[in-house]
């Protein structure tokens, strides 16, 4: 890859960088898409069907299986060298914000420290009612599991369509894109609001905007920069030149 050295050296002078991730990120650790992960059994449902507090409380029992079934592809899941980047240019930057739209929890999994989870974490499983976490459950039950405290049912800590971001990260997500210097839009579509407008929101603050991506997408006429391709394969490549001298 040609990264232009205006690019570099405007890294290298750098001290707060903030990067937006998506489904992307983790294609090449073999991690199918939200939309793409409808094999067998699940093939016949929508999953925007599955991933709503309407669609929990019609069939809980369906939704808790569909978040097991997908824990369980999660767990053999090991992060690509996109994500160990990504730890790589933590550690050069003074301050440094990781944003994630992704539940699989690779980031921290690679050694990431300062990331923001939008859309919760597949991994993490807490009270539907009093919204306690669960340290175990029987994931062999024939009814989904409850909450020792309250009885009522356990979820998955994941952000469901129609529900609201956690409010703690979504507004140190927007604080740190606004004061970065760079924003990498990196593996992500960024047509799912809120965390899409977080680029556009930088542009408008003046920050130089770094698109890395299989394909265009939406954001790429406004980005300054756009890099075609796989994130695990660019990202070694650019956090090697900025680390040498
Ligand atoms: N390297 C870089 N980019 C890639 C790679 C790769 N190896 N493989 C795929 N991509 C790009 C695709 O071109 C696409 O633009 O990653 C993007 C994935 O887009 P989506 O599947 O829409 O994922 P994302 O943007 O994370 O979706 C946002 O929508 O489905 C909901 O809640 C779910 O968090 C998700 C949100």
């Amino acid at each position: 890859m040609n990264f232009p050295i205006e690019l570099i050296n405007k890294l290298k002078s750098s001290s707060r960088v903030a990067v937006l991730t998506g489904a992307g990120i983790s294609q090449e650790s073999g991690l199918k898409t939200f939309r793409d992960a409808q094999d067998g059994l699940w093939a016949k449902y929508n999953p925007t069907d599955l991933a709503s507090p309407e669609a929990f409380a019609r069939d809980p029992k369906l939704v808790w299986d569909w978040y097991a079934w997908r824990r369980e592809a999660v767990k053999g899941v090991r992060p690509n060298q996109g994500h160990y980047a990504l730890v790589e240019m933590e550690n050069k930057f003074l301050t440094f914000t990781l944003i994630t739209q992704n539940i699989d929890g690779l980031h921290r999994f690679a050694g990431s420290k300062n990331v923001l989870e939008l859309h919760g974490n597949i991994n993490l499983v807490r009270c539907s009612e009093c919204g306690t976490y669960a340290d175990e459950w029987d994931e062999e039950s024939e009814t989904v599991p409850q909450c020792k405290k309250c009885n009522g049912l356990l979820r998955p800590d994941v952000v469901w369509f129609g529900e609201s971001l956690p409010r703690a990260e979504l507004e140190a997500a927007v604080n740190a894109s606004r004061a970065c210097e760079v924003f990498f839009s990196i593996g992500t579509s960024g047509v799912v609001q809120p965390a899409a407008s977080l680029a556009h929101a930088v542009r408008d603050n003046g920050a130089v905007v770094v698109e890395i991506n299989a394909e265009e997408t939406p954001l790429t006429p406004k980005a300054n920069y756009f890099f075609q391709g796989k994130s695990g394969e660019i990202l070694p490549e650019l956090v090697k030149l900025i680390t040498e001298f």
